[in-house]
């Protein structure tokens, strides 16, 4: 078998065209018009709105600023606490801490890896205010059963949507569930700014104050209404998402060529489980994630570590998990015996190389020594 010669990561970004990205910044630098809510910024503000086919965009510099704002502005009394899951970046329980609120976390079921909601009752409170899951590597939560009980418990819910920009449930856009939901755009998300994220939801009243928020809270130059922040997106980012907008689509579709290989060439492997995306789903193509179960021959980490050799550098999302972070670990709710299911796929889930320009051969190469390393 050939060798790797340059190594292979987990993920490259899409870029917009230099020449087109040339002209954006000419214009901005004709009109000096560089940040704050410039005319690049309300452009992708309104395209957004009809590719994520939501009622209700604000764009952010980062997701995680802009998960905080959402946070923010939905007033959970301080020191309530949000029903999480642990299997996620650190920006989710963090953004709950940052706004003086718990994290409590909660198990997630083992096929989409998202937050099991028959375990989310047990953990309601009478200081419980809302419930933030995550559409972990794009599986969709259970949406439904989430609402039922967050409206029978009077909870808010606040998805973190990082990894599933334009994803639909039933034909209807993602982020048109629950309160408000956040989607990254970060470098190594789909759809990227560069840096940036933005939020969505139904309430047109949420708009303005959103917009307060994300701006240091400012109405006028005489009247600050709100404890805001800095969260605003500038015209350079807002300009590469324009552009990326262009893109997106054939990223996605160059990326469900390289699944396809994947499925056909891992699918048969004893000990592999490939996690599926619901039938009423469509997929974001974040990540590919796999499941190492007791059958393969390897460990998650052996294979990791053998795949490193071949100049194949896959990654460990998510492993640690939130409740062994420092800050988490003493919690109540990060005891092992609270998060079975989540301790168990840390040490098994493992995501491959998947970007658009990833050559077929190299993922074709790349099951073969999977497969080769079962059989050995
Ligand atoms: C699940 C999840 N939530 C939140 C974030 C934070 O988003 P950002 O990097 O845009 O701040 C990320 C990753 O970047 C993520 O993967």
């Amino acid at each position: 078998m050939k060798d790797i010669k340059n190594p292979v990561y987990v993920t490259e970004p899409i870029l917009p065209n230099m020449a087109d990205l040339e002209q954006e910044i000419k214009e901005i630098f004709e009109t000096k018009w560089i940040t704050n809510h410039g005319v690049k910024h309300d452009l992708l503000e309104n395209k957004l709105q009809k590719i994520l086919k939501v009622p209700n965009v604000s764009i952010f510099n980062n997701g995680t600023i802009a998960l905080l704002t959402a946070l923010k502005a939905l007033n959970l009394p301080i020191g309530s606490e949000v029903i999480t899951s642990p299997f996620t970046f650190p920006a989710t329980p963090h953004s709950i801490s940052w706004n003086g609120l718990k994290p409590v976390f909660c198990d997630i079921e083992p096929y989409t890896m998202t937050i099991d909601t028959e375990k989310i009752e047990s953990l309601i409170t009478n200081n419980t205010s809302a419930i933030l899951p995550v559409h972990v590597y794009g599986f969709p939560c259970d949406v439904e059963n989430i609402d039922k009980i967050a409206k029978s418990y009077d909870l808010n819910v606040i998805y973190d949507a990082a990894h599933c920009f334009n994803t639909e449930i039933n034909g209807k856009g993602i982020g048109k569930f629950g309160d408000i939901s956040m989607f990254s755009f970060h470098a190594t998300k789909l759809y990227n700014t560069f840096e940036g994220g933005c939020l969505t939801y139904n309430d047109h009243e949420m708009k303005k104050k959103i917009y307060y928020l994300r701006n240091f809270g400012i109405k006028n130059e005489e009247e600050i209404v709100d404890i805001g922040i800095n969260g605003k997106m500038n015209e350079i980012q807002a300009s590469i998402g324009l552009l990326n907008l262009k893109l997106f689509k054939n990223e996605q579709m160059k990326r469900s060529n390289i699944k396809k290989i994947y499925l056909d060439n891992l699918n048969e492997i004893e000990g592999i489980r490939i996690p599926k995306m619901p039938k009423n789903a469509t997929d974001s193509f974040q990540f590919f994630p796999i499941v190492i179960e007791d059958n393969f021959s390897l460990s998650r980490d052996q294979l990791y570590e053998e795949l490193k050799k071949h100049n194949i550098f896959t990654r460990k999302y998510f492993y640690p998990i939130c409740s062994d972070y420092k800050p988490y670990k003493n919690i109540e709710s990060s005891s092992v015996s609270n998060l079975p299911v989540a301790n168990d796929i840390k040490k098994r889930v493992l995501c491959l190389p998947y970007f658009g320009d990833l050559d077929h051969e190299i993922v074709i190469r790349i099951c073969k020594i999977i497969m080769r390393l079962n059989n050995q």
